[in-house]
């Protein structure tokens, strides 16, 4: 049996409508998605005593993987990583603005959640081919917004998720085609706040 399974969405494929369409919804998780967990088990099935380490720490301790796998393991296994918090951050009640500590703290590290917002955008939209854009807590424990290059994830980069974008072409191509701008803009109606306030309260214990 397979060690990793994809995980089944949290909604259904058109909830996301009209900021993401139903269809690329259906690829990029039944299709993409499953493509790098495939990948990761075909790598893992090779050295199966691979398959007792969790894959965040196989992804944070990269050097000590074999090296013929290594780079599937950063690739399939940061894809399946990315996309298995992917598919949480958003939802059909997403939106708006966050409750609680997270509010506070972006408002302290940033100004407002507008310029946030905008922060984030510039960063979502400067990543050159396929990549992501990430709020992180860093190793001083501060809000931090990051990019990330093909599917490397911010545990490599000891930063720790509270909210992450996929802004490879197979997120937006089929209704944004090249207009990634919009794309990121239409985001935000389907951030799910809670989920990331909960991501940042579990990094802070
Ligand atoms: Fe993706």
């Amino acid at each position: 049996m397979s060690k990793y399974i994809l995980p089944p969405l949290p909604y259904s494929f058109g909830a996301l409508e009209p900021y993401v369409d139903a269809l690329t919804m259906e690829i990029h998780h039944d299709r993409h998605h499953q493509t790098y967990i495939d990948n990761l088990n075909a790598a893992i099935e090779k050295y199966p005593e691979l398959a007792k380490i969790p894959l965040d720490k196989l992804l944070v301790d990269l050097e000590f993987v074999p090296a013929e796998i290594r780079t599937t393991i950063r690739n399939h296994g940061g894809g399946t990583y990315n996309h298995n918090f992917f598919w949480q951050i958003m939802s059909p009640k997403g939106g708006g603005a966050p409750n609680g500590p997270l509010i506070d703290l972006i408002k302290q590290r940033f100004g407002n959640l507008e310029i946030f917002q905008m922060q984030f955008n510039n960063t979502a939209k400067s990543v050159f081919g396929s990549g992501w854009a990430w709020l992180v807590v860093d190793a001083q424990g501060e809000l931090q917004i990051m990019p990330t290059l093909n599917q490397d994830t911010p545990i490599m980069f000891n930063a720790r998720p509270v909210l992450g974008l996929d802004v490879w072409e197979h997120a937006y191509y089929l209704k944004y085609q090249n207009r990634r701008p919009d794309y990121i803009n239409a985001w935000w109606h389907i951030v799910n706040w809670e989920q990331a306030t909960e991501n940042y309260l579990i990094i802070k214990g």
